[in-house]
């Protein structure tokens, strides 16, 4: 399974780099606002952290508008990858985008039959929302499970992106569902490499180390 960084915040993009595990960057207007900083300049230097798809939202709502700032935005960078809210004009401009074969995501999806549709309109991801599911008491991850199914019951090359994670456990079930991409937040990806007996087990052998006789 790709992890994805989901930040627009160039310092936590190149701390998950160094971590030597991340192989993408999804952003959108609201991470984007949390770091105060333009578009444009962001993803370029977004591009000079990372070889692997930088995911960048188009603002507009309908669909001949999309596909015109999907173009602007695709030209940024060739890992750029146009990211599309989910919607008739969303599929619309996504099917345009494909068609000029520029690379897609479809973001706020929230049900498998969105996403087939997202599918079915050659996005080349699709973003189910498992937290924000979650925070309306329905589970998200059943949503990720049955999207996969479904794509791998007709063979489609959409890949299944999963987003607003914010736990360690939707990455697990996101792992077990064969979810091609997750993207996380640096503090999730960060919890992923910590477990309380390996710091007990790294206390215990640093000072073991000290009653070892030195040369
Ligand atoms: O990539 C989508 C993600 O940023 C949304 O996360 O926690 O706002 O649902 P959240």
């Amino acid at each position: 399974m790709k992890f994805f960084v989901d930040s627009a915040d160039t310092r936590e993009i190149q701390i998950a780099v160094e971590m030597g595990c991340i192989d993408g960057v999804t952003t959108n207007p609201s991470l984007l606002a949390k770091v105060g900083r333009p578009l444009e300049a962001t993803i370029r230097e977004i591009a000079a952290l990372i070889d692997g798809p930088i995911s960048a939202e188009c603002i507009s709502t309908q669909a001949e508008a999309m596909v015109k700032e999907g173009v602007a935005l695709s030209a940024l960078h060739p890992n750029v990858v146009v990211k599309i809210p989910m919607g008739v004009e969303g599929l619309k401009a996504t099917r345009a985008l494909a068609g000029k074969g520029i690379a897609t995501n479809v973001t706020l999806v929230f049900s498998p039959l969105q996403a087939l549709l997202c599918a079915k309109a050659g996005a080349s991801f699709v973003s189910p929302f498992v937290g924000r599911l979650d925070d309306i008491g329905q589970e998200g991850m059943e949503m990720v499970r049955q999207t996969v199914a479904i794509f791998d019951n007709y063979g489609f090359a959409t890949e299944v992106l999963v987003a607003s994670v914010r736990n360690p456990i939707h990455v697990l079930h996101a792992a077990l569902a064969g979810a091609h991409v997750a993207t996380l937040p640096l503090a999730v990806l960060k919890q992923l490499s910590e477990h309380p007996l390996t710091t007990l087990g790294i206390e215990r052998f640093l000072a073991d180390w000290e009653k070892v006789p030195k040369a």
